[in-house]
């Protein structure tokens, strides 16, 4: 079965970015000229899904103006002759690519988000995106790999990375038989995590997940935690952990962040003839 659809969670706080987040989306922060939003929607047009879901909140509704169209800057550039511009405008949107958006009323999670998605959603196996993880992956990208794994082999999965014994308690942690994820806790500390295989913001579900939300809890942090919903599932549906290639820079923390900036200014000629001097006199 194919993957059809991308449920992004970005109604949190981004507290780790204040004062900055506190009247632009997290999501917004661009990386060079780019939201990290549009990032993620471009990597999941690149996995070949067309359906969108945005699960927001009140104070991120510049994401969705992000994804409209502004036929007066449009018009504007048009008759100015900004054909470039203009252009560049429009790429926002990804050909063939729908949108919906619904709201999470409190911030009570990423797991209570991503059930908020459900009615758009429906029956369907769907993925899930975090867009300040941006991964620069070979190829069609991280999510792409994953979609057509289930496409092969029907099983879902989850990003992951190995991460230094002292950051469990940042992240997901997953233990594995074989290739198959058998549990999974969240944000362990390092004494007790079960490994040091932490997981990313990508993810293949099935909809069951939502049932099991319904069920879940709130866990770590008093959030109900995405985490638990999958946990319940892992007798039932095989998940597989997915180790991308690549590099993914944790775009939520100013470290990375600026990192991603400077990765994404070098990929670009004129950017990096000039940044490469500057920095080597910044060193000196
Ligand atoms: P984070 O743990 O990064 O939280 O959430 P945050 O609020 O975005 O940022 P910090 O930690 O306060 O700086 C992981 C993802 O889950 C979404 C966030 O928007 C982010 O994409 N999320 C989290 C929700 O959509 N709703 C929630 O209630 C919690």
């Amino acid at each position: 079965m194919t993957i059809d659809v991308v449920v992004f969670p970005v109604a949190g706080l981004g507290s780790r970015f204040l004062p900055v987040t506190k009247a632009v989306p997290k999501e917004m922060l661009p990386i060079v000229d780019i939201p990290l939003i549009q990032l993620a929607v471009e990597e999941a047009h690149r996995a070949g899904i067309r359906d969108v879901v945005l699960v927001t909140s009140a104070s991120k509704r510049a994401i969705e103006d992000h994804f409209d169209h502004s036929w007066e800057l449009e018009h504007m550039l048009e008759s100015r002759g900004k054909t470039e511009l203009l252009q560049h405008v429009r790429t926002v949107f990804p050909p063939g690519m729908r949108f919906s958006v619904v709201r999470q009323p409190q911030a009570l999670g990423l797991g209570h988000a991503v059930l908020c998605a459900q009615p758009v959603v429906g029956n369907r196996p769907f993925a899930v995106m975090l867009p300040d993880d941006l991964i620069d992956a070979p190829g069609a990208g991280c999510l792409a790999d994953m979609v057509a794994l289930h496409r092969e082999t029907g099983a879902y999965s989850l990003a992951v990375e190995e991460v230094p014994r002292e950051q469990t308690g940042r992240y997901g942690v997953v233990s594995l038989r074989g290739e198959r994820i058998t549990g999974m806790v969240e944000k362990p500390k390092p004494e007790v995590a079960p490994s040091t295989l932490a997981v990313v913001g990508r993810y293949v579900l099935p909809a069951e997940v939502f049932t099991a939300l319904q069920e879940v809890k709130p866990g770590a942090g008093g959030e109900i935690q995405l985490t638990d919903g999958i946990a319940a599932l892992l007798g039932r549906c095989e998940f597989r952990p997915h180790r991308f290639a690549g590099v993914r820079y944790d775009c939520g923390s100013k470290l990375g962040h600026l990192m991603a900036n400077f990765a994404w200014a070098m990929k670009d000629p004129a950017l990096a003839a000039a940044l490469r001097p500057w920095i080597q006199e910044q060193l000196r």
